[in-house]
Formats: structure tokens, sequence, C-alpha cells
């Protein structure tokens, strides 16, 4: 155990190119296996290796697109090792912001910037994250990139950051609420992003819809519009990559990506339906059951195909513990880029109609002799994104079953 002059028990550790001074995990058990990064007294959690590695690949493949210098900021930095990451492991990054209201997350921060020699590229500050990124809204102060990635919801942070960022910037953003956004309390869902959430089997994209929509509609009312890059659900939360452009044409651009979806939980059958202001239709067209109401969210593109390719290709190269990991995730994900919104899980249909569970790869073979597009979703291990309707789904499955 390495002890300095922090008044808890510290280790380091390693993470992509840099070593890190962390709370002593051990210390903050809950139970056998467990770590609580939340009762530590600086926050520091290893399960999020992959987000930051991702974060880095996105960040490398981001710069290698633009071609320039980036200024980047992480305003709740924790222990430092994200951002610490950017300026070690990314290419073209000039100089990096970070800032945490907890004075003890700025003197670890700090220790770590001088453990891996950035002192002059990476700098720290101690304030509220709002207060720090406002002071960067005047358009010569801006970031290029900037990564929210708060405990809980990001919600409180998106306009300061829409302020912050300039023309062709890229925000992440990290949310870790899955209760409100996977339906388990739409209320607050409606609260924190504007939109009401649903408990379906494809609830963690509705997620991602749910907080891009609350992004696209905060950076709207500063005429910004915002397109999303790349986007995942892993373990307990999900990310959101997104570039922003300034104008009012591109925030109507933005708006008209806006909408419902509707879920029957009687025969699965689902709508969409653009607009913030539709006619939405209140029974099943297929079986009459009542369609319980998603959104408003957003119903444009989660991924673009084209730069999750590119990521592809950055994380190849690169020595990460996550790589394998890595590289599974996003050839799912550009597979899947450009389906259809919403996904099936074919356990839910069988159990729904008593059925036994085919092999995945058995329906999406049967899918696409049909006709229909059928490909896998990174989302969920047996789920499914098809232009089938429901009901063929269905057929399908039972079918494959008989
Ligand atoms: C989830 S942790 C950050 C983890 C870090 N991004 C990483 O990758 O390891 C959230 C951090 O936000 C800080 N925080 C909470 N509220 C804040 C606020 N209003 N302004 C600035 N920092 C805040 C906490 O002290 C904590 O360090
Ligand atoms: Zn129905």
């Amino acid at each position: 155990m390495v002890r300095l002059s922090f008044s808890f028990p510290t280790e380091i550790v390693e993470e992509g190119e840099v070593r890190v001074v962390v709370p002593k995990l051990e210390a903050y058990k809950r139970g056998t296996y467990e770590y609580a990064p939340s009762k530590a007294p600086v926050f520091y959690n290893p399960v999020m290796e992959l987000n930051r590695d991702l974060a880095v690949i996105t960040l490398q493949t981001y710069q290698n697109k633009i071609g320039r210098s980036l200024i980047v900021s992480e305003p709740l930095t924790g222990c430092g090792v994200r951002g610490i990451r950017f300026a070690k492991e990314v290419e073209g990054v000039e100089r990096v912001l970070l800032n945490d209201l907890n004075p003890l997350a700025v003197e670890l921060t700090k220790h770590n910037i001088s453990l891996n020699g950035l002192e002059g590229k990476v700098t720290v500050t101690n304030e509220d994250a709002n207060l720090f990124l406002s002071r960067h809204a005047a358009p010569h102060r801006r970031f290029d990139f900037i990564d929210i990635d708060p405990f809980g919801s990001p919600s409180p942070y998106i306009d300061s950051a829409v302020r912050a960022l300039r023309d062709g910037g890229l925000i992440a953003l990290t949310a870790t609420d899955m209760a409100p956004l996977c339906g388990v309390y739409p209320n607050v869902s409606m609260r924190k992003y504007g939109g009401r959430s649903l408990s379906t089997e494809y609830c963690h994209e509705i997620a991602i819809r749910l907080l891009t929509g609350c992004l696209a509609r905060t950076a709207a009312k500063h005429d910004v519009g915002v397109m999303p890059t790349f986007s995942y659900a892993s373990d307990h939360y999900i990310r959101l990559y997104a570039l922003i452009s300034h104008g009012a044409r591109e925030a109507d651009r933005t708006l008209r990506m806006m909408g419902y979806i509707l879920h029957c939980f009687s025969c699965f059958h689902r709508e969409v339906h653009p607009g913030l202001v539709p006619c939405l239709n209140e029974r099943c067209e297929e079986c009459g059951s009542r369609l319980e109401v998603a959104g408003p969210l957003w119903l444009g593109r989660l991924f673009d195909k084209g730069f999750c390719g590119s990521m592809l290709l950055e994380a190849s190269r690169r020595e990460l513990r996550n790589r394998r990991r890595i590289v599974r995730l996003l050839t799912l994900i550009r597979e899947e880029a450009e389906g259809p919104i919403t996904y099936y899980v074919a356990d839910k249909v069988s159990d729904r109609f008593n059925l036994t569970v085919p092999p995945l790869s058995a329906v999406l073979n049967k899918l696409r002799d049909l006709g229909f597009q059928a490909t896998p979703t990174h989302f969920n291990a047996r789920g499914f994104r098809t232009t089938a309707p429901a009901r063929v789904v269905r057929d399908v499955i039972t079918e494959l079953a008989g």
C-alpha cells in the first residue's frame, strides 16, 4: 500500500498508459467482491475502465477527423484518471482542464497530474461544474470536447456544457440513473429528461433516446443542433457522444428528429411517431390493446456507422485490457447502426407465447430469408433489430420453436 500525504488509504493503479493514485479499493468493499466507489473520499470506479477506454478511442477518432489540436475538459473528474488519460493517450490534445467540487479529489488529481509528468498540459480547479463551464462560455474560451461523467444524471450540466462547446465540438454524457431512464420511475425521467420512459425489453435504447432528446432540446434553445456519433449501454450506465453545430437551422433540423415511440405490451407491436405535437394512436392496430407511450425522445440515428468503423481501427491498434470487449461492442454497433428504431428480444416473445426459445442465428436467418433486414444489437445478447413487423417476428419464432 502506498501512503502519501493523504488522509485516507491509497494505492496506485495502472490504466491505459497512466498510473494514478486512488483510494485503496479494499478499504471500501461492500461485499466479498463488490467495491463501493461512492463510499471512498475520492471517486474511482475500476468498472468504468471500459468507459474511459472508449472515451480515449472516441476522442482520438474525432481528432483524426478534424485534424487540429484540441482543448478538452472534464468538469467532474474524481481522481483525474480520465482527463489524464486524454492528455497522455490521445495525439493532438493540447490542454486538458479538469475540475471537481471535492477538495480531496482536486488534491489527488494534482498529485496524479505530476505523477504522470503532465504539469502545464493538465490543470485542475475546485468549483461547481456549472460555474466552471459557465466561465468557459465566451466564444474564445470554449472547449473542443467536454466529458460529463457524473453521479447519476448528467442533465443538470447539459445546458452549461452546450454553452461551453465551440461550433463542431463533441460532447460526451454518462448517465447511471437507469431506474428512471428504463421505465421504473417514468415521472423522474420526465423531470430530469423531459420525456417519459417505458419498461420495455428495449428500455436501454429508449434511455439513450431520452438522453439525446434532452440534449437536443437543451441545445435548441441556444440555436445549437446535435448529431450523435456513437452511443452504447454497458454495465450500469448509458453513454452518448454527439457533435454539436451552431445555427438556428441546425437546431430546427435537430428538433425534427424528436417524437414518440408507442408500444403494445400484448403483442410487441411498436409505432414511431415523429413530431413534438403529433396525433398518437391510443389502440394497437394489430390486437386492439392500449398502446403505452415513451417520449418525447430522439428518433434520429444513435450511431454514425463510418465513425464507429474508424473507432474500430483506432481500437485495434491500441494495447488495452478491454480490447476484445471493445472490438466486439464496436463490431455489433457498426452492424446495427442503420437498423430500425427499437429491437426485439427472442426470449421475451417466446415467454409471452409459451414457446421454446430458438437460437438467435436461426431467427435472424429466417427473417432475412423472408426479405427483411435483421441484425443483432449490442444492447442485448438475445436481441435483434428487424424491419419485420411484430406479427412476423412472432410467426418466425413460433415456426422455429415448432
Ligand atoms: C462519477 S464521479 C467522476 C468519475 C470520473 N469522471 C472518472 O472517470 O473516474 C463524479 C464526480 O463529480 C464530483 N461532483 C459532484 N457534484 C459536483 C459539482 N456540482 N461540481 C463539480 N464536481 C462535482 C464528485 O466529487 C465526483 O468526484
Ligand atoms: Zn398489440
